[in-house]
């Protein structure tokens, strides 16, 4: 297989290439990223020599159909990522995860891409009230509150779309929330537990009763895996973990005492506009059709995760004093 991975120098897309690359040594991987605040080379470090990286961006019509020469196979996971940086500025994301992904979408299609995985998220379902035992499935509404998650739903109707009008073998998959190494310290997880590594609280959106669907990077990497090789055409699968229900103020607590620090590290801030409450999803399809199963325990995943970020803190100390600019532009001029 000749693989294209976008945003692979991301959390998510960065953790796939080290799985693919374990999965499936012979297959030749290149990885196209524009290197954005949230793009970062040192996730690569350990495999850089057996990949290809162009830093493109997706919205680069003649770049990526350059890029995409040779290709048979693309999986698509660059976008804008944040929701509170989309609530303060919202155009980058209508820009590269809806425009992207159309470029995207086009120089597949053109080039006979034989299959075009599109890695979206559970945040276009809306959010579920806290009280409401209900699950999410493949048909659930669309029901996007923030402009990420509606920039990502604009882009999973354009990736059907292009199935149903134009035949272009596509494959998506909505996951939970993920956490992991190389998570990005602007988000919950990371953020509490660099935060607490710097003698800093952990901010939490009042009243921090809020719900989420975590699921370790790697079952969501194996789930991707399981559907490029027996997902089918123009299929829709969830991917969420099914287990207990966790608020951030109980997530913020287990990382104090992992941490062996009072609970006084936590800190009520105020709320994000629009905050959805709870996601949660109904796995079944991908359970029953692909044998998929999350393989990592909540709570021991999140305990190896805070030592991952012990034992990496020249890693998220880069990215968290700004350093890591230089460091990209450094080791982009040397290639
Ligand atoms: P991330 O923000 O860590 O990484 C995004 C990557 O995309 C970065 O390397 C960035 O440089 C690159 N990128 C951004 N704009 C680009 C552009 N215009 N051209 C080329 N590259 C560009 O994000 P993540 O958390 O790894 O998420 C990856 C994908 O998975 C996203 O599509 C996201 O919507 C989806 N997703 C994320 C989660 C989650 O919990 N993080 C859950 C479900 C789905
Ligand atoms: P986040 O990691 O931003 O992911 P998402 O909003 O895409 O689910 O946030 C996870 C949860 O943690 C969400 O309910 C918002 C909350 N949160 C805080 O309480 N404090 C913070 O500083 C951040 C970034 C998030």
């Amino acid at each position: 297989m000749k693989i294209l991975i976008t945003g692979g120098a991301g959390f998510i897309g960065s953790n796939f290439v080290h799985y693919w690359l374990e999965k499936h040594p012979e297959d030749k991987i290149t990885v196209l990223d524009k290197l954005t605040y949230a793009g970062n080379l040192e996730n690569l470090e350990p495999v850089k020599d057996k990949i290809s990286f162009i830093k493109v961006d997706i919205c680069d019509e003649e770049a990526v159909e350059k890029a995409i020469n040779g290709i048979d196979t693309i999986v698509h996971f660059a976008a804008e990522s944040h929701v509170d940086r989309s609530i303060t500025g919202p155009d980058e994301f209508i820009r590269t995860n809806i425009l992207g992904t159309h470029v995207l979408l086009k120089a597949a299609l053109k080039n006979g891409i034989k299959k075009f995985h599109h890695v979206s998220t559970d945040e276009v379902f809306g959010q579920i009230p806290l009280e409401s035992n209900e699950q999410w499935t493949e048909t659930s509404p669309y029901n996007p509150r923030s402009p990420y998650a509606a920039s990502k739903a604009a882009s999973d109707h354009l990736v059907r779309a292009y199935f149903t009008t134009y035949g272009l073998p596509i494959t998506i998959t909505n996951c939970s929330n993920n956490f992991g190494p190389y998570h990005f310290p602007e988000k919950f997880i990371p953020l509490a537990i660099t935060n607490i590594l710097e003698g800093k609280k952990i901010p939490l959106y009042k009243p921090g009763n809020q719900v989420r669907d975590w699921l370790h990077v790697k079952d969501h990497c194996r789930a991707i895996d399981l559907v490029l090789q027996g997902g089918k055409a123009g299929e829709t699968y969830l991917v969420g973990s099914q287990h207990k229900e966790y608020t951030n103020l109980d997530v913020a607590k287990m990382i104090c005492a992992f941490l062996g620090v009072s609970e006084d590290m936590m800190e009520f801030v105020g709320d994000r506009p629009g905050h959805d409450v709870k996601y949660a999803i109904d796995a079944s399809k991908i359970k029953n059709e692909l044998g998929w199963q999350p393989e990592f325990e909540f709570e021991q995943w999140l305990k190896a995760t805070v030592d991952w970020y012990k034992q990496n803190q020249v890693w998220w100390k880069r990215i968290k004093s700004g350093e890591y600019q230089e460091y990209y532009q450094q080791q982009y001029s040397k290639k």
